[in-house]
């Protein structure tokens, strides 16, 4: 299940982001947020991502809609190494949230911002500085 498309910039626009930095979403679907990142908020965006054909539909609409920086890696998500990123975004079960939390904890900078959509990252209410109220799904900013 996508982020709904009427989300995708009110997202965005809740997390403050910084120009050129490096946006990375781990289970990043068909890209939507990704794209939207790259082509509207100048970040550089990377989208990781299991399935195969969803990478491919990612590229091919990130081509059509001339983004250039944005990349799109094939790749389990508990294989990527998070040290570059400034913000992360994800739309995950909660079974693999749980699992990301040590992945989170050893590789992401001071300072960076996690922004989870649908679920609460448990164990970080301290981290949690945002949160957007929305049906179906609410979303969550954390800072690390
Ligand atoms: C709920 S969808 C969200 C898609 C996208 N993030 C969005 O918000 O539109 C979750 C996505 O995570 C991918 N995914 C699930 N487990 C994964 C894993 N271990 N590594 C990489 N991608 C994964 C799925 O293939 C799916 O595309």
């Amino acid at each position: 299940m996508p982020t709904q498309k009427k989300r995708l910039r009110e997202i965005l626009e809740g997390a403050k982001l910084v120009p050129g930095q490096t946006f990375v979403e781990l289970g990043s679907g068909d890209g939507r947020m990704v794209r939207l990142a790259s082509k509207e908020f100048k970040m550089k965006g990377i989208g990781v991502e299991i399935n195969p054909l969803l990478i491919w539909w990612s590229r091919l609409l990130a081509k059509r809609q001339h983004i250039h920086n944005a990349q799109f890696i094939k790749q389990n998500v508990f294989k990527y190494d998070l040290s570059a990123a400034y913000v992360v975004y994800l739309f995950l079960m909660p079974q693999l949230i749980v699992k990301l939390v040590p992945q989170f904890e050893s590789q992401l900078k001071k300072g960076s911002l996690v922004i989870s959509h649908g679920f609460k990252i448990p164990t970080w209410e301290k981290k949690l500085f945002h949160e957007i109220r929305s049906e179906p799904f609410a979303t969550f900013y954390y800072q690390v």
